[in-house]
C-alpha cells in the first residue's frame, strides 16, 4: 500500500496512543456522561453503557485502528482504497458528517466552559454571584452574543491547532494535562464522597433500578454514549491510525484507549453524583448538570476557586485535544478529495462549523422554543441525531467491513492479532454481536418492540 504523498506520521509510538487518548477523554467524559447517566437513571445506564463498551466498543476501535493504519487515508478515502468501487465508503461519508455535526456543538459547550475558565481567572465565580450558580448559567447561556463569542474563541484556537498540523499540535500537551485533569477528578471525587450525599451518590450510581432496563431509551441513550465518549463510528480513529506505522501493536491501544476513556467518565461520575445529591439537586437536570453542580462544590471548599479554576481550564484543554480530532476527520478528507492545502481546509472548514454551531447555542436562549426532536432543542437534537443514530451506524457499518468485507487471515493478521483466540473472539464480536445489538437497539427504539 502506497503512502499518500506528504501523509504525516506519529513522532512516536506514544504519540498515536496519546492522541487517541485526547481525542477519547473531553466532554464526552464529563459534561456528557454525567448528564445522560442523571437523565437515565443511574446504575441501570451505567451498566449498558459499560457493556456496549465491552461488546461493541472496543471491538470497533480496533477495526478503525486497523482500518486506518492499513489503508493510510481518511475517514472516506481509507474505505476506496480497501475497497475500490463498493459502497463501504458510505460509512466514511457519514461520518464526515458526523464531524460536522458534533463539532458545531461541541464548540458550544466547549465555549461555556471557557467562559467558566475565564470567569475563575478572574475570580468572578469563586464566591456565588447574587442569584447563585444555577441562574448565572442560565442567565449566560441565554444571553444572544456573550456564548458565541466563547465559542467563536474555542472554535479559533481548534482551528490554530489543526493549521499548524497534526503531530506538532496535539502530542505535547496531552502527555501533561490530562494526567492532570485524571488527578483533579480524582481529588475532586474524594472531596464530594466527603458530602453528606455520598451513600446516595454512590447508590445512584452502582445500584440498579432494574425495571429501568424496560424503557427502550435508554439503551440508545446508552449506545449513543458509548459512541460518542470513545469518539467512534466516525473515522476519528481509523484517520488517527492512519498516521500510524506497522510497528504499533493495536490491540494494546484500543484497550488503552477505552479503559482510560471509561475511568475518567466513572471518576467524574463519582465527583457529579454525591455532590448532586448533598446539594439538594436533581440528577436529571440536563445538560447543565456541571455548570451548576461544580461551582457549588467549590464555593464549598476553602480557596475552591483554585480548584474551579483548575477545573475548567483543564477541561478546556481536553475539550480541546478532542475538537481537534473530529476537525481533523473532516479536514483530511477535503485535503485529499479537493487537493486543497492543510491551511486552506482547515481555515475554511472550521468556519463553516463554526457557523453551523450558531443556532445550537442560539437554541438556548432566542431560539429556545424550537424543538426538532420530540422535546429536545436544536443543540441536542443535533447531538441526538449525531451521536444516537450517525455514529452506531457508522459504527455498524465499520463492523460489517472488517468482519465480512475482510478476509479473516487478513483481518487477524492487519489487527495484529494473530491467529489468537482473542482475534477470533474480536471477528465474532464484529460479525454478529455488535452490529445485532446496534440493530436491536435500533429497531426498539422506533418501538418495534413495543
Ligand atoms: N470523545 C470525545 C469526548 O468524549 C468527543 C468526540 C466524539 C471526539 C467523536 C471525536 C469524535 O469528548
Ligand atoms: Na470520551
Amino acid at each position: 500500500m502506497s503512502l499518500e504523498p506528504g501523509r504525516e506520521q506519529w513522532a512516536s509510538r506514544l504519540g498515536f496512543i496519546l492522541a487517541a487518548m485526547g481525542s477519547a477523554v473531553g466532554l464526552g467524559n464529563v459534561w456528557r456522561f454525567s448528564y445522560v447517566t442523571g437523565e437515565n437513571g443511574g446504575a441501570a445506564f451505567l451498566l449498558i453503557y459499560i457493556t456496549f463498551i465491552l461488546l461493541i466498543g472496543i471491538p470497533i476501535i480496533m477495526a478503525e485502528f486497523t482500518i486506518g493504519r492499513k489503508a493510510q487515508s481518511d475517514a472516506v478515502g481509507s474505505f476506496e482504497k480497501l475497497a475500490p468501487g463498493k459502497p463501504w465508503k458510505v460509512a466514511g461519508l457519514l461520518g464526515v458528517s458526523a464531524a460536522f455535526l458534533i463539532l458545531s456543538f461541541y464548540g458550544v459547550i466547549a465555549g461555556w466552559i471557557s467562559y467558566y475558565f475565564i470567569n475563575y481567572l478572574t475570580g468572578s465565580l469563586w464566591s456565588a454571584p447574587a442569584d447563585g450558580y444555577e441562574s448565572f448559567f442560565v442567565s449566560f447561556i441565554t444571553d444572544p452574543v456573550k456564548p458565541l463569542f466563547w465559542q467563536f474563541i474555542f472554535m479559533g484556537f481548534t482551528i490554530g491547532i489543526v493549521y499548524i498540523g497534526v503531530k506538532k499540535g496535539i502530542e505535547r500537551s496531552n502527555k501533561i494535562l490530562m494526567p492532570l485533569l485524571g488527578v483533579l477528578l480524582i481529588l475532586l471525587s474524594i472531596y464530594s464522597l466527603s458530602l453528606g450525599g455520598a451513600q446516595e451518590g454512590l447508590a445512584f450510581l452502582f445500584t440498579p433500578d432494574w425495571s429501568a432496563l424496560k424503557d427502550p431509551s435508554i439503551y440508545l441513550a446508552a449506545l449513543g454514549q458509548a459512541f460518542f465518549s470513545l469518539s467512534l463510528g466516525m473515522g476519528a480513529l481509523i484517520t488517527y491510525g492512519s498516521y500510524l506505522s506497522k510497528r504499533d501493536r493495536l490491540p494494546g491501544a484500543a484497550a488503552s484507549v477505552a479503559t482510560l476513556d471509561t475511568l475518567f467518565a466513572i471518576i467524574a461520575g463519582l465527583m457529579i453524583f454525591p455532590a448532586v445529591f448533598a446539594l439538594g439537586m436533581n440528577p436529571a437536570d440536563g445538560p447543565g448538570l456541571v455548570f451548576m453542580v461544580m461551582p457549588n462544590v467549590f464555593d464549598n471548599i476553602g480557596f475552591g476557586g483554585i480548584f474551579g479554576l483548575l477545573f475548567f481550564f483543564l477541561l478546556t484543554a481536553a475539550a480541546l485535544s478532542s475538537a481537534v480530532s473530529l476537525l481533523e476527520v473532516a479536514v483530511a478528507y477535503f485535503i485529499r478529495k479537493f487537493d486543497w492545502s492543510r491551511k486552506k481546509a482547515t481555515v475554511i472548514i472550521g468556519s463553516i462549523i463554526f457557523v453551523l454551531g450558531i443556532p445550537s447555542s442560539l437554541g438556548q436562549g432566542a431560539l429556545s422554543n424550537i424543538r426538532i426532536i420530540g422535546d429536545r432543542d436544536i443543540l441536542d437534537s443535533i447531538d441526538f441525531i449525531a451521536s444516537n443514530i450517525f455514529l452506531p451506524l457508522g459504527g455498524l457499518m465499520i463492523a460489517l467491513f472488517m468482519g465480512w468485507g475482510f478476509k479473516k487471515v487478513d483481518a487477524l493478521r492487519d489487527s495484529d492479532f494473530g491467529d489468537t483466540a482473542l482475534g477470533h473472539i474480536w471477528l465474532f464480536l464484529l460479525r454478529f454481536v455488535a452490529p445485532i445489538a446496534i440493530l436491536l437497539v435500533f429497531l426498539s427504539s422506533i418501538g418495534l418492540f413495543n
